[in-house]
């Protein structure tokens, strides 16, 4: 069995999608044993509650200096003892210790088509208005490895969406959830479960 562990910073919708799946049988052998958001007021820790999946906070706020959180957040994970981490709008830079206790077990969802519109300062909101402001016809999203990068790890899936004339930020990133990210991340957890994936040696 697979336990996944969901980090999540703000509304869910991803989080969503995932324990929809997940109840649908979608997921294979997969459990989700914890949703660990780092904002206490995140609309994803309700979410986790309404489904029955234990919720916690290891907020910045909390404690004194980066290093503490850092300690806080890797202890957290340990304790629920996951085999894949999937980062769901987890909007806190992952610290290098975290990267090396779980190295090729962590994924993330970006919502553009990498290498396009990611890296630092491309999050939320800010990636579709940057995509709106280049023009481009077509974006997406991505679901990827994390490593020490900002958005550089190996890529698992991507799927494009057509940008519409007229498109404000807000209906972009609509748009490239529903067609995108609710799809592949789940896809991508199922893949994972299923022992598809496999992380070769780059050239
Ligand atoms: C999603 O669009 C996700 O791709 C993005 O934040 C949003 C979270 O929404 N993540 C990033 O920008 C990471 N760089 P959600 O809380 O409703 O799932």
């Amino acid at each position: 069995m697979l336990r996944v562990l969901i980090c999540v910073s703000g509304g869910g919708t991803n989080l969503q999608a995932i324990i929809d799946a997940w109840k649908a049988g979608e997921l294979g052998d997969t459990q989700i044993v914890r949703v660990l958001s780092n904002n206490a007021d995140a609309y994803a820790l309700k979410r986790a509650e309404l489904a029955g999946i234990e919720g916690v906070c290891v907020s910045p706020k909390e404690y004194e200096n980066r290093e503490d959180f850092h300690k806080a957040l890797l202890q957290t994970i340990n304790d629920a003892n996951p085999d894949l981490i999937v980062l769901a709008g987890f909007l806190v830079v992952v610290p290098k210790e975290v990267i090396a206790a779980y190295r090729n077990r962590i994924i993330n969802i970006h919502p553009s088509l990498i290498p396009s519109f990611c890296g630092t300062g491309y999050y939320g909101l800010k990636v579709h208005e940057a995509a709106l402001a280049r023009g481009v016809k077509i974006s997406g999203a991505t679901v990827h490895f994390v490593d020490e990068g900002t958005d550089t790890g190996p890529i698992i899936l991507q799927k494009a969406v057509e940008v519409k004339e007229g498109d404000t930020p807000k209906e972009l990133q609509l748009r490239i959830m529903e067609e995108a990210e609710w799809v592949i991340l789940p896809k991508a957890i199922r893949l994972i479960a299923d022992g598809k994936i496999a992380i070769g040696d780059k050239q």
